[in-house]
């Protein structure tokens, strides 16, 4: 199995890339092929639906995502939504999607924004047959301290999410049909 996670925060001090990092190395140790993706390190024009999909980052993205058999998306949460990079990556990358499995790994301010993801999860569902793993991880800044995750109840949950992941992918036998 190879999962993908991508880390979708554009700050540079994300506390969603310290959540991402968690779980590529608690899949890296379960035996997963698992590689992380930073959008940092990807700029990516806004979606025009026309010039915008030829960047050379998004073939890049649209690949990786293609190749993975789960894709584990670490987002932070901005005005009660995920935040605008996560849905221009989706939005560039469409069809790269069909059939994958996804999971989410959320940091977000406080605890009132937990449903934050859903209309990110019902597009891909919808738009492209995803399944999503029924396990969120929702960390909120109280979860964090010096860098670092600071809570056992997220790392638990982290380590549940990318255990369902990987095992839901090996049942599937990496996608399910689109
Ligand atoms: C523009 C903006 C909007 C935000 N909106 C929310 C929000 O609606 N709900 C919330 O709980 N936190 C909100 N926050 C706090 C972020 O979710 C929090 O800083 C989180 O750590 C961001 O993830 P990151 O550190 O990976 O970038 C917002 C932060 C910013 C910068």
């Amino acid at each position: 199995m190879n999962i993908l996670t991508i880390s979708c925060s554009l700050n540079p001090n994300s506390r969603s890339r310290m959540l991402s990092r968690f779980a590529v190395d608690r899949l890296t140790e379960a035996g997963v092929v698992a590689s992380l993706i930073d959008l940092q390190d990807h700029p990516l024009p806004m979606c025009d639906a026309g010039v915008s999909y030829n960047h050379p980052s998004v073939e890049i993205l649209s690949t990786a995502i293609q190749q993975a058999h789960a894709v584990v998306l670490g987002v932070p949460i901005y005005n009660y939504y995920a935040n605008a990079a996560v849905k221009n990556l989706i939005e560039l990358t469409g069809e790269s999607w069909n059939g994958k499995i996804v999971g989410f790994l959320c940091a977000a301010g406080g605890q009132g924004s937990y449903m934050s993801v859903m209309n990110l999860a019902n597009s891909l569902m919808l738009d492209f047959r995803c399944l999503i793993v029924p396990r969120f991880v929702y960390a909120t800044k109280n979860d964090f301290a010096d860098g670092q995750i600071t809570s056992d109840k997220i790392k638990n949950r982290i380590t549940e999410l990318t255990t369902t992941t990987a095992m839901l992918a090996e049942a599937v036998g990496g996608r399910l049909p689109s």
